[in-house]
């Protein structure tokens, strides 16, 4: 179910109509420069698979020709079935319709306990506190605004804040005190840095800004990370990478060939940081959603969700032998469940489910005893 296309299908009829698609076509290719993607077709290598304009070509024989190809979910390692129900948590799962007809999400091999709910909240919090000697329970999010999109929406969580998004003052998502001063949209905003410790659950949350995932910008910060005594270690990371480095691509006239080589070897690189980092913290990897456009999707949107995939199958088999998780259902529920209206944030619906899957991560082993429930401490 595409639900932001629905209000698209009147719109549709006539997108659909080959003028139209030519028309589209010819106008952007004279306004290269508005958009984030490289022609493939201007020369140099071709990924196979991928066809002269760089559309992603379904009907290739992928087993000949696609190196990246992980259609086989079954006999593909990178895509094998978790281990732990725990992991269920961010593997593919179910799509659900409530009784308020409102869509949901459910993990298949095991059930997740709600955390909007306060006393369970409470109770997760004054547990891992415990456990943890009262210390906090350290999340931290690197990378780019749908890391800070996360963090917002993790800290509002935590804080029993309800109101929206618009609502929300600055100081509530940055740690600079004249972020006051600034729109929402405001580049310094979403660039900004936060760390905070969230009373009375001594969880705390921290985000890095860095949309690429760039050795220069992150070995150094991931080292300390790594040097940090055990007891401050996080207990959980979530990175993400990869929009920008299509649009820093398509800026600077880049081919996706060039970009897909210099993406992979940066994540090589710092892949060894972060299995040092998975000796103490869960380490996830945020698979990149891709842009939610209006149905048809415009051609260049299509190229860049295409070259998204890509990235997304070398992030996979690049990770496939580490114990660094893969979050598949991130990516789920922004199919599922829709944007926030603009084409590359997910809506407040898969962003809620979201942070109820990063708690039942955390809480549900000191919460829940019954072994239905994903990660429970008998499960
Ligand atoms: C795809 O390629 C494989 C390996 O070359 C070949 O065995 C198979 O017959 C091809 N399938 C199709 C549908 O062309
Ligand atoms: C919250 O959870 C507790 C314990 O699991 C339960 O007793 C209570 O009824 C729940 N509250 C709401 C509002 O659902
Ligand atoms: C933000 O506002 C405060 C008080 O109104 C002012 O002192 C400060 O200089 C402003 N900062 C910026 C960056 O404009
Ligand atoms: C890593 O990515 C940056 C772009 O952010 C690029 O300039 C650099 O060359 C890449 N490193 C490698 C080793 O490819």
């Amino acid at each position: 179910m595409i639900k932001h296309c629905n209000a698209w299908s009147v719109t549709c009829a006539v997108c659909l109509s080959p003028f139209f698609i030519l028309a589209i076509r010819i106008a952007y290719l004279y306004d290269q420069q508005t958009f984030v993607w490289t022609p493939l077709s201007e020369g140099k290598l071709k990924r196979p698979g991928v066809g002269d304009d760089g559309i992603w070509d379904a009907t290739a024989n992928e087993s000949q020709s696609n190196p990246f190809s992980v259609r086989d979910l079954n006999s593909d390692k990178r895509y094998a079935k978790p281990e732990t129900n725990c992991d269920d948590l961010w593997y593919y799962g179910s799509e659900t319709v409530s009784l308020e007809d409102q869509p949901g999400w459910q993990p298949f091999n095991c059930k997740m306990a709600s955390y909007r709910n306060l006393s369970n909240l409470e109770e997760c919090g004054r547990r891992l506190s415990k456990k943890r000697k009262k210390r906090d329970t350290f999340i931290l999010l690197i990378g780019d605004s749908r890391m800070r999109q996360l963090q917002v929406a993790l800290f509002r969580e935590l804080t029993g804040r309800t109101e929206t998004m618009q609502f929300t003052t600055n100081d509530d998502y940055c740690d600079k005190p004249e972020a006051l001063n600034l729109t929402w949209y405001s580049e310094i905003l979403q660039t900004c840095l936060f760390h905070r410790i969230v009373e009375p659950y001594n969880f705390r949350i921290g985000r890095w800004w860095a949309p690429y995932f760039s050795e220069a910008a992150l070995a150094g910060p991931l080292r300390e990370l790594i040097a940090l005594p055990a007891e401050s270690a996080p207990a959980l990371v979530l990175i993400n990478s990869g929009l920008w480095f299509l649009k820093d691509c398509g800026d600077r006239r880049v081919f996706f060939e060039d970009c897909f080589n210099s993406y992979t070897k940066n994540l090589t690189i710092l892949k060894h940081e972060l299995i040092q980092l998975t000796d103490r913290s869960t380490v996830v990897w945020v698979l990149q959603n891709n842009l939610a456009t209006p149905c048809p999707i415009p051609s260049e949107s299509k190229k860049t969700n295409a070259q998204l995939q890509i990235m997304n199958d070398a992030a996979v088999g690049i990770f496939a032998d580490t114990a660094v998780k893969i979050w598949r259902s991130y990516t789920q529920l922004f199919d599922y469940m829709g944007s926030n209206g603009d084409d590359r944030h997910v809506g407040d619906e898969a962003l809620a489910t979201e942070v109820q899957i990063i708690l039942n991560y955390l809480c549900n082993p000191v919460t829940q005893t019954d072994p239905g429930y994903c990660c429970s401490q008998s499960s």
